[in-house]
């Protein structure tokens, strides 16, 4: 029962607060996706006294930041009056503890909601829950500015990905301003391209990723680790090398002991179903496992079956870190979700370019930024129906 004695809430007050709030989520669009974006506000006295956003995947939702941000401006719980959040408070258990409990917890008697819940098996749960424990709540329908706002999350959420579904890819790489991906041999060690503030961002997405797709090219050629390193270690994502032949060496760094301050996922080698017997022992003697798929139609494992196998492992979003021959079968596939490019200040370069496959790319959002020297390009493609 709503208390007959709380002040009605009114559109017209809160809706410059939810504006704000839609406009400041998006800004971490690209790192939360394919979850949507979300702010919430606390206010005390009719001031907000603490923001929050939805900022990366697997992150905090909105209202728990806004609540760390409105304790810490010292302002007492029990002055707190009103919460105002862009998407219904979520009411069940996700990757975090359902966002409607918090709010209940702390007594908090009017809560404006800009968006129902998208998914209709939790729609309007939270509003229930909180009404029933006597919050005054208003819901405004922005469910248009909503979709207009968030097109990974429309796009995660649509018929055609529901009905043959796989986790969101996000395709990350570095060119040369030719859009070659491997630099002059005189460059980088004739390995790197772009700076060490762009490998530092990188570190930070393998961090919110379940796993790391790469090719057995990029394994030969450059002898990755694929590990987190640095300060802010996460779980580490499993790593998946596409190695149709089993050309993967069992002393590949990937399979040895990770060093001092980093962590690596479980490796999985995905090869052909009839690959060699001797190489397959040899990997799963060296701490691999592999899994056998049919060929696709050049005789290399089938992509669409190697995410429907990660699907079903619980796999839900990949960094797909391969070089071009593999960004290319992706792209041509449209099993790509979401774009980060880098393009660091190096001339020339060795191999293909991906330039004029990037050209033909139609984008749904798109964000040119700098992560100095570098430029980087982040973007979400067009899915197809
Ligand atoms: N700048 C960057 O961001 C970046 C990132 C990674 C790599 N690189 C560079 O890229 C170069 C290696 O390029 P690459 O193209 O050879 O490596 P890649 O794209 O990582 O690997 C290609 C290999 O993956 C295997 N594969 C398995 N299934 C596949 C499928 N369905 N479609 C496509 N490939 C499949 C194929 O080998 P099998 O036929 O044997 O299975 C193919 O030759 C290196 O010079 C490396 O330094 C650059």
């Amino acid at each position: 029962m709503t208390d007959p004695q709380a002040k009605t809430l009114e559109k017209s007050s809160v809706q410059p607060l939810l504006d704000e709030l839609r406009e400041e989520a998006l800004c971490h669009r690209f790192e939360v996706a394919p979850n949507p974006c979300v702010g919430a506000a606390i206010l005390a006295g009719g001031r907000v006294i603490g923001r929050g956003y939805h900022e990366f995947w697997g992150g905090p939702h909105a209202e728990v930041n806004a609540i760390e941000a409105a304790r810490a401006s010292g302002v007492k719980e029990s002055e707190w009056e009103l919460l105002v959040v862009t998407l219904e408070p979520c009411s069940s258990e996700g990757k975090t503890p359902p966002c409607v409990e918090a709010v209940l917890a702390l007594g908090i008697k009017q809560v404006v909601i800009g968006c129902l819940d998208p998914d209709p098996r939790h729609r309007g749960a939270a509003i229930k829950l909180l009404e029933d424990a006597g919050v005054e709540v208003l819901h405004i329908d922005e469910s248009a500015k909503f979709e207009e706002d968030n097109d990974a999350f429309c796009a995660w959420m649509s018929p055609t990905r529901e009905r043959s579904p796989r986790p969101w890819v996000i395709a990350k790489w570095a060119q040369t301003r030719t859009g070659q991906l491997t630099p002059p041999e005189d460059v980088g060690e004739g390995r790197w391209i772009s700076a060490e503030n762009s490998q530092l961002e990188v570190q930070i997405l393998r961090g919110r990723v379940d796993v790391i797709v790469t090719g057995a090219g990029t394994v030969k050629a450059d002898d990755p680790r694929l590990t987190l390193r640095g300060a802010s270690l996460g779980a580490a994502p499993k790593r998946v090398v596409l190695d149709s032949y089993l050309r993967t060496s069992p002393s590949a760094r990937l399979l040895q002991e990770v060093e001092d301050g980093e962590v690596g996922g479980e490796v999985i080698i995905f090869t052909l179903a009839g690959a060699d017997g001797a190489r397959w022992r040899a990997l799963v003697d060296a701490g691999a496992k592999v899994v056998g798929f049919h060929g696709d139609e050049s005789g290399r494992v089938s992509l669409p079956d190697a995410y429907q196998w990660l699907w079903e492992e619980g796999v839900r979003r990949v960094l797909l870190e391969g070089g071009p021959e593999l960004l290319s079968s992706h792209l041509e596939k449209a099993l790509v979700d979401q774009l980060r490019v880098y393009t660091g200040d190096v001339f020339g370069g060795r191999g293909v370019s991906l330039g004029q496959s990037l050209a033909g790319l139609e984008f749904t959002a798109r964000l040119d930024r700098e992560c100095a020297p570098d430029s980087v390009l982040e973007a979400f493609l067009l899915e197809e129906e």
